[in-house]
């Protein structure tokens, strides 16, 4: 399978169109972006690390039965996936408070939730992807009642299996975002990036954080951060 046209560069990936019309290429850059890319950086072999570890999740959901658009790795930094319409939401499940949820309400980084918390945010860069309610989404079509469920179900079976996943090899899944898409029959799929660039992840014992928000809290070693995942997750 090759590359074709870049159909679209975003922050962390280019997307390149194939010879099959329904596939795409994932092409996993180096740069690091945060706060709607307002802080930038570029770390060599970080796009090697997040194309491993989310085709590892992939590779994982898909085994149990979540519908992917993930198709296999290709090589380093490339993977080929379903080419999908992407819904315009971004699926934030938390199962401890932390980020943009204390800031927003004011409660105590660290609380656990339980049941986990649900919410979704619109994509959209210029608006700084704002939280919506389900009616939002209802009344400006943003999804159908039923692509609304769909990614709820979809997203609390992606927490449990991840979040068991993770437990074993002494990480606690904190929070993540998803992303789905639909193809031309209106099936709906887990799509875009499963990876410290988008999950919270915190060493179980030490509470150390192993994910982007090194990067964004200027903690250090964020490399190393994303070299442990890839460790303790790899065969
Ligand atoms: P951003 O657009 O936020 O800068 P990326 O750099 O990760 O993000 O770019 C990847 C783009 O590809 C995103 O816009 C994402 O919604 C989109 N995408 C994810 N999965 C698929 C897919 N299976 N088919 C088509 N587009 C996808
Ligand atoms: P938040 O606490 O900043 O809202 O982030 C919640 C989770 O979603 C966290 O794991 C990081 C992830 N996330 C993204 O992947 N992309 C984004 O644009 C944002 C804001 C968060
Ligand atoms: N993903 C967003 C960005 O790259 C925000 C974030 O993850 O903090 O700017």
């Amino acid at each position: 399978m090759n590359k074709i046209k870049l159909i679209y560069e975003g922050k962390a990936k280019k997307v390149y169109e194939t010879d099959d019309p329904t596939l795409a290429i994932f092409e996993y850059k180096d740069s690091l972006t945060a706060f709607n890319a307002k802080k930038k950086d570029s770390l060599q072999g970080k796009g090697r690390l997040t194309n491993l570890i989310s085709a590892t999740f992939f590779e994982l959901l898909q085994s149990k039965n979540i519908p992917t658009h993930f198709v296999k790795l290709l090589d380093d930094n490339h993977q080929l996936v379903k080419k999908l319409k992407i819904i315009p939401l971004e699926v934030v499940v938390r199962n401890v408070s932390t980020g943009s949820l204390c800031k927003r309400l004011g409660v105590r980084e660290g609380l656990n939730l339980d049941p986990p918390l649900v919410e979704f945010y619109l994509k959209n860069d210029e608006l700084g992807d704002p939280l919506v309610t389900e009616d939002h989404i209802r009344a400006f079509s943003f999804a159908s009642k039923a692509q609304v469920e769909r990614m709820k179900q979809l997203s609390i079976k992606v927490n449990e299996i991840l979040s068991e996943f993770l437990l074993e090899r002494g990480i606690k899944l904190v929070d993540f975002k998803l992303e789905f898409g639909t193809d031309d029959d209106g099936n709906v799929y887990l799509a875009d990036e499963i990876s410290p660039d988008t999950c919270r992840f915190w060493d179980l014992s030490s509470s150390e954080r192993l994910d982007k928000d090194r990067f964004r809290k200027d903690l250090g070693n964020v490399l190393e951060a994303y070299e442990e995942i890839w460790r303790r997750i790899r065969e």
